[in-house]
């Protein structure tokens, strides 16, 4: 899902007045997020301290999501979270009372007394801009975020303690900025699985801003999602390998996604006459949308090297467009010789490579069914954007780096991270 911050004013003046727990400033080892893995040394000489990795879980069929799961305050129970680098916003389902969350009451996320974010802190600010977030500076924070797919949350944002273990053995619970969402709207026939999103965008609310804005981490991010389902998302930059990652610089910085471009399509080796493609690297949309053109001339691309091939068109209700075969297939293994691979040349970059093998475009449906993981964008309005979901980004290590304005990815088993 590509999220969009709504720009305009705050709509909704509904103040905290719900109280409950008090905020519990110790915590100890045994209610740490579990890290089992311990992969790298600290490394004084990369200056800022340290990073931090979650295990992910998910898939990208028959789930749709990613998720990592996330300590929140005082609460016991982590909060299951998308990981989402196509939003900047954390937010989790909030009792203040909730309009339209899909968890029990028990289960949702109840703010400390005193902790919303006022109007003039530089985060709410960077939340709204362009545009002013309120009239008043000592009001408090509220944002709207809208989804692609036509939901929303409400909410306001409040700050709260976030305890993490970082890969050098410290413990540190930072307080940062959250999104307390008390009015949902969610399509009935999708409704979210998780308590919220980790918002991950290249704006100053995201995590890994905050965190970097307080001297813990790099302003770096990366993350390895398994084609087998699971994966591990780390913050800091002490996992990004020294050498053997393919990098593309960020699109100038006026964007507010993780975009790099002009890129050229190429089909099985022969260029498509499609370019100039802007692409948005976005963990949070669970396939990969290409723009009009695009999708029209992939579409017919892979139609055409079908031809002759034991392949027939299929309805499944998953995806639009879907093949099957004399028998169900099990996997993507069992056609992917019948299709060609898709790649994306960076051309600022020296031609630098996304390649995009029939696993990274295709799923196999639960009805054994072939089918397209690469939709029309313009039909859910995404304008001329273009989205790298997590489809096309299985089996790979993935990295933005806001420092170096660069992302970076390159072939990896995802299944424990390596040491760099
Ligand atoms: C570990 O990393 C944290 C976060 O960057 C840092 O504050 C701390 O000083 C580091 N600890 C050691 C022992 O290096
Ligand atoms: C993609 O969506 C747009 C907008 O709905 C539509 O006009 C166009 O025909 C679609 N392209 C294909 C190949 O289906």
């Amino acid at each position: 899902m590509y999220k969009e911050l709504r720009t305009s004013f705050a709509v909704v003046a509904l103040f905290l007045m719900v109280f409950s727990a008090t905020f519990q400033g110790c915590f100890s080892a045994a209610n740490q997020p579990q890290n089992k893995k311990k992969p790298t040394q600290p490394t004084a000489s990369r200056g800022l301290g340290s990073s931090v990795i979650f295990p992910v879980h998910g898939n990208v069929y028959p789930d749709g999501i990613y998720t990592v799961s996330l300590k929140i305050g005082s609460r016991k129970k982590p909060y299951v979270l998308d990981v989402d680098t196509g939003s900047d916003l954390t937010w989790v389902q909030c009792d203040l009372p909730c309009t339209g969350c899909t968890k029990d009451r028990a289960s949702l996320y109840k703010p400390n007394k005193n902790s919303a974010v006022r109007c003039n802190d530089p985060i709410c600010v960077a939340l709204h801009s362009p545009g002013k977030p309120c009239k008043n500076p000592d009001e408090q924070c509220d944002y709207e975020i809208e989804y692609a797919d036509h939901g929303s949350s409400l909410g306001v944002l409040v700050k709260d303690s976030f305890p993490l273990q970082f890969i050098n053995g410290s413990h540190f619970a930072p307080f940062l900025a959250l999104g307390c969402g008390y009015n949902q709207q969610f399509s009935r026939t999708n409704p979210p699985s998780t308590d919220g999103v980790l918002g991950l965008g290249t704006g100053k609310a995201s995590i890994v801003s905050q965190l970097h804005d307080l001297g813990l981490i790099r302003n770096v991010l990366g993350h390895c999602l398994s084609r087998k389902g699971g994966g591990f998302l780390f913050l800091g930059a002490d996992l990004v390998p020294p050498s053997g990652i393919n990098w593309a610089p960020m699109s100038n910085s006026l964007e507010k996604h993780y975009s790099s471009g002009p890129a050229e399509l190429l089909f099985d080796g022969k260029s498509t006459g499609v370019k100039g493609l802007s692409m948005v690297f976005d963990s949070g949309s669970s396939y990969t949308y290409f723009s009009s053109q695009a999708y029209q001339t992939t579409l017919s691309l892979v139609r055409k090297s079908l031809t002759g091939k034991p392949l027939k068109d299929a309805v499944d209700n998953s995806l639009p467009v879907c093949w099957k075969g004399a028998k169900p297939f099990r996997s993507v293994s069992d056609v992917k010789d019948y299709f060609k691979p898709l790649v994306l040349s960076f051309t600022k970059a020296g031609s630098v490579q996304l390649q995009l093998p029939p696993e990274a475009y295709l799923i196999v449906t639960k009805h054994g069914n072939v089918c397209l993981g690469i939709l029309n964008g313009t039909e859910v309005g995404l304008g001329n954007s273009n989205i790298i979901g997590d489809i096309s980004m299985q089996d790979k290590l993935v990295i933005y780096d806001n420092e170096k304005q660069q992302i970076g990815w390159a072939p990896a088993n995802c299944d424990r991270p390596q040491k760099s």
